[in-house]
């Protein structure tokens, strides 16, 4: 496929992916929407890509969100369609790479923008980051996963406030209420993306794709997470990997995954 919404760049296993639609806040219309999923679904299947970075193109905007003027004249169907077809396609995709995601927000973050970053594994934000979930003064709701991860990450209550009230949050809020693990100044975001991409690099994919199953476990109906990770655990044992990381820590180097 080829990309016209998004850049691509990779370099020593790191895949950095730009939402590349400045002039439209980097919205997510239904061809970007195409050409993230082939571009994931590609990354998952390349070996040599062991983390994935997401951000927006230009210093506004990681994503503004859905593009309001695709969706605006949907009917009932449609509307259920978009959003399935977000959840198959994208949302879900992200939230359930082996491969993990890191969303680096370099500027706005709302609606579709901030369930994107919400669907990464790992949120970073520049100072300069707002974020919301304004569907609500649009006369609809987030239909990305915005309604159930939200509260997964940032508590009911606060899911509530911001999907209720359609505010917008800064970084620094986002960071107290559990949105971002990290604020930097908007020069230092890709570069700590970069580090904190490569201090994942040096571990075993192997229990990375793992430890991102078992976590979400916690999160998926009907599975009963301590019993996933008893399991994951166990399998950790037969692998190449474990024997590489515990010789190597006995024989006092490096392990080489
Ligand atoms: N969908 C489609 N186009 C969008 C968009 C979206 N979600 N967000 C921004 N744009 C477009 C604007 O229409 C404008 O395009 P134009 O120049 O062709 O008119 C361009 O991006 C720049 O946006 P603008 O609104 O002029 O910038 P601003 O600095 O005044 O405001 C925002 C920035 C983010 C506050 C404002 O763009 C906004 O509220 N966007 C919508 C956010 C939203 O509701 N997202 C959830 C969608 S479900």
């Amino acid at each position: 496929m080829t990309y016209e919404n998004i850049l691509i760049i990779c370099d020593a296993g790191i895949q950095t992916i730009t939402i590349n639609r400045p002039s439209k806040l980097n919205a997510l219309n239904k061809a970007t929407i195409e050409e993230l999923s082939s571009a994931l679904q590609s990354a998952e299947c390349d070996n040599d890509i062991r983390v994935i970075i997401l951000t927006g193109s230009g210093e506004k905007a990681f994503v503004a969100g859905a593009d309001i003027s695709e969706f605006a004249h949907f009917s009932v169907e449609q509307g259920k369609t978009l959003s399935q077809k977000g959840h198959d396609d994208l949302f879900n995709r992200i939230d359930r790479m082996e491969t993990p995601v890191i969303a680096a927000v370099n500027g706005f973050a709302l609606g579709g923008g901030l369930e994107l970053a919400m669907s990464s594994h790992i949120r970073i934000f520049a100072d300069s980051a707002r974020v919301g979930l304004p569907e609500t003064s649009l006369g609809v709701i987030p239909g990305y996963g915005g309604t159930q991860r939200l509260a997964q990450i940032a508590g009911k209550g606060r899911a509530m406030q911001m999907v209720l009230t359609a505010e917008m949050i800064d970084a620094n809020t986002a960071l107290s209420y559990g949105i971002t693990t990290k604020v930097v100044p908007l020069e230092e975001l890709m570069p700590t993306a970069l580090k904190m991409a490569k201090k994942i690099l040096r571990n075993s994919p192997m229990a990375i794709s793992t430890a991102i199953k078992c976590v979400n476990a916690n999160y998926s109906t009907g599975v009963d997470g301590l019993a996933f990770e008893v399991d994951a655990f166990g399998k950790c044992f037969g692998t190449v990997d474990f024997i590489e990381g515990t010789t190597a820590f006995l024989e006092k180097r490096k392990a080489s995954f």
